[in-house]
This record gives C-alpha cells, sequence and structure tokens, in this order.
C-alpha cells in the first residue's frame, strides 16, 4: 500500500516515523510542498492521499487525483471548507478529516487571548519595549465579571465554556445544533442576537459554511454591547474584516484576537522579513493595533494537536485503502 503525504513540515516529521514503525506494509512518500495544480501529479501511482488544509482543493485538483483512480484523500485538520464538495463525489473520491485532533489546543488559544485582551498584555510589552514600566493607564478586567458568548458548540466551544466557567464567568452560548447536555445547563440563547447583546466578549466557533460568512458584519456588531471583545480562532471568513477595521475605529469594539483572517492564504505561516514586506494593508493596520492580537493560524498549533493530526489521518487513509471504510469520513 503506498500513501503520499503533502506539506510534511520538519515538526510533523517524528510523528510520521513513529506510525510508519508501527505500520511497515505502507509505503508513506514524504512531500514537503502542499498538494495544488504544481505538486498534484506525484500523486500518480499512489493509493491515497494525506495533505493538509492551507490552499483550495479545486476541481482541477480533484480531477487529476479521480484520472490517477485516487479514491480516498485523508486532511490532517477539521475544517474542510477548501474541498469542492462537487468535484470530489464526482471523481468518487472519499474524504476523511481528523474532528477532534485537540479541541483543548483551540480553546486554550481563545482563552490566552481574552485574557491578554482584559489585562492589556499587549499595551504592557509595547510600553516595556521603550522603557516604560508604569500601570496607568492600562488598568485590566476581570474574566469573572464577564458574560463569555461562545457562537457554536461543538467540541472546542464546549470546552471553551468549560474553561471560562472555572474562571468564574457567566457563559452564554448559541448553536442551531444544541448540546443536550450544555442545554440541561441552561447556557443557550434563542438566536445569535441575543448573543450579540448580552455577551461582553464573543468567541467564535462555527464552521465557514454559506451561512456564516461574514455573520460579524456591520450590522451585527451594531448591536454588540459598547466596548465589547471578539475571539475568532475558527475561521478568517466569518469576519467581514472592512466591518472590525471600523468598529475597533469607533471604539464600538474594545479589542479583538484574531487567529484567522479571511486573506491568511499565502500570508500565515510566511516569513516576509519585515513589517513592511507584508503586503496586506489591512492586515498590517490590524497588526499595528495595540488592542488587537493577531496570530497566524497557530490554535491549532501544540504538540499534542500535530501528533494526532499525522497519526488519525494516516491511520483514516490506511482503514480507507483497506476495508473502504473509516469513522472519520467527511459528509460533503
Ligand atoms: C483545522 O483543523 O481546520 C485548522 O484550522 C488547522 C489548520 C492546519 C488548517
Amino acid at each position: 500500500m503506498k500513501i503520499i503525504a503533502y506539506g510534511i513540515r520538519n515538526d510533523e516529521m517524528p510523528y510520521l516515523k513513529e506510525w510508519e514503525q508501527k505500520n511497515p506494509e505502507v509505503e508513506v512518500k514524504v512531500e514537503t510542498k502542499l498538494l495544488d495544480s504544481s505538486t498534484v501529479e506525484e500523486a500518480n501511482g499512489f493509493d491515497g492521499v494525506v495533505a493538509y488544509q492551507q490552499k483550495p482543493y479545486t476541481k482541477e485538483i480533484l480531477d487529476k487525483l479521480g484520472s490517477f483512480n485516487i479514491k480516498y484523500l485523508s486532511l490532517r485538520n477539521v475544517g474542510v471548507d477548501n474541498v469542492d464538495a462537487d468535484a470530489a463525489k464526482a471523481n468518487g473520491i472519499t474524504v476523511t478529516n481528523v474532528p477532534a485532533y485537540s479541541p483543548n489546543a483551540i480553546a486554550e488559544l481563545a482563552i490566552t487571548e481574552i485574557m491578554r485582551l482584559l489585562r492589556n498584555t499587549k499595551r504592557f510589552e509595547d510600553k516595556q519595549r521603550s522603557g516604560d514600566l508604569r500601570w496607568a493607564p492600562e488598568i485590566g478586567q476581570e474574566l469573572n465579571s464577564k458574560t463569555v458568548g461562545v457562537f457554536g458548540t461543538g467540541r472546542i466551544g464546549h470546552v471553551l465554556v468549560d474553561i471560562c466557567r472555572g474562571f468564574g464567568a457567566k457563559v452564554i452560548a448559541y448553536d442551531p445544533f444544541r448540546n443536550p447536555e450544555l442545554e440541561k445547563q441552561g447556557i443557550y440563547v434563542d438566536t445569535p442576537d441575543d448573543l450579540y447583546k448580552q455577551a461582553d466578549i464573543i468567541s467564535l466557533h462555527a464552521p465557514a459554511v454559506k451561512e456564516n460568512e461574514h455573520m460579524v458584519n456591520e450590522k451585527t456588531l451594531s448591536e454588540m454591547k459598547d466596548g465589547s471583545y471578539i475571539i475568532n480562532a475558527a475561521r478568517g471568513s466569518l469576519i467581514d474584516t472592512d466591518a472590525l477595521i471600523k468598529a475597533l475605529d469607533s471604539g464600538k469594539l474594545a479589542g479583538a484576537a484574531l487567529d484567522t483572517y479571511e486573506s491568511e492564504v499565502g500570508v500565515f505561516n510566511v516569513n516576509f522579513d519585515s513589517f513592511d514586506d507584508i503586503s496586506d494593508d489591512r492586515l498590517k493596520n490590524l497588526m499595528s493595533r495595540d488592542n488587537v492580537l493577531i496570530t497566524p493560524h497557530i490554535a491549532f498549533y501544540t504538540e499534542t494537536a500535530v501528533r494526532n493530526m499525522v497519526t488519525l489521518s494516516l491511520d483514516a487513509n490506511r482503514d480507507l485503502i483497506n476495508t473502504g471504510k473509516s469513522d472519520k469520513i467527511v459528509k460533503l
């Protein structure tokens, strides 16, 4: 059995090697480049493909995989919003993902950023660089006196609910598909608007489906409390960046933490050598603000998560090739 694994980074290699030792019957070809139109030809002759999301998996790529008779594409990540579902179906390609490589990894970044915003740590760090070690005026706020609104209570949102409660915060949530356990605890509000109106901090944990595109926009921002905060460690497309910038300018929002950004492809996880060399002006605008925290899609990036992404995606690809079955098949 032969699997080609695309976009393998150095930090993934030890886990891949470990997996290979446990699965000597599988030949894994490591390709450090991402799966795209310039690398797809290399998949010819393999039984399955393992890749992770960064670039779109277009009709062109999926047609090519289909023409090589490749039927199994296993993603090392959760999101499948970059897969052309129609093209995958047309080529009979079964797609798996790793839905729970570490919900804690994402939720822990969200709480890190919430705390950093409430305690103004970026401002203190900026001041320190010029030798200013004074307290004022960066007086902080306490999470235990806040209402956190969790938008989306899947695995990640659920962990964040528990973490925020541990801090003593009031937690409310919105999800069209309610979690029965959380429902019993009475945390759900009926509409997104209720969440926007009541929360001091809104953390997004919703998928990048069509109906969620720019769910944070001029209108929804206007419904939020004055001085509220937004955290997005989900998908960039959930936030209308121009509307966000306006809300930061007006002071409607007291701050934001973005681990995802709608124009992040080709920018995040790239070394531009200097700030000036970053060509995206909107991103630079956000990065320059002392009340905006930008991280380049790192929420997933922990040792636990990366190990699980590598091993569980390879398991899924191997199982599909062997049996046509896997518990990680995505309904596209
Ligand atoms: C996901 O798992 O969907 C992520 O956002 C992680 C990233 C490597 C694409």
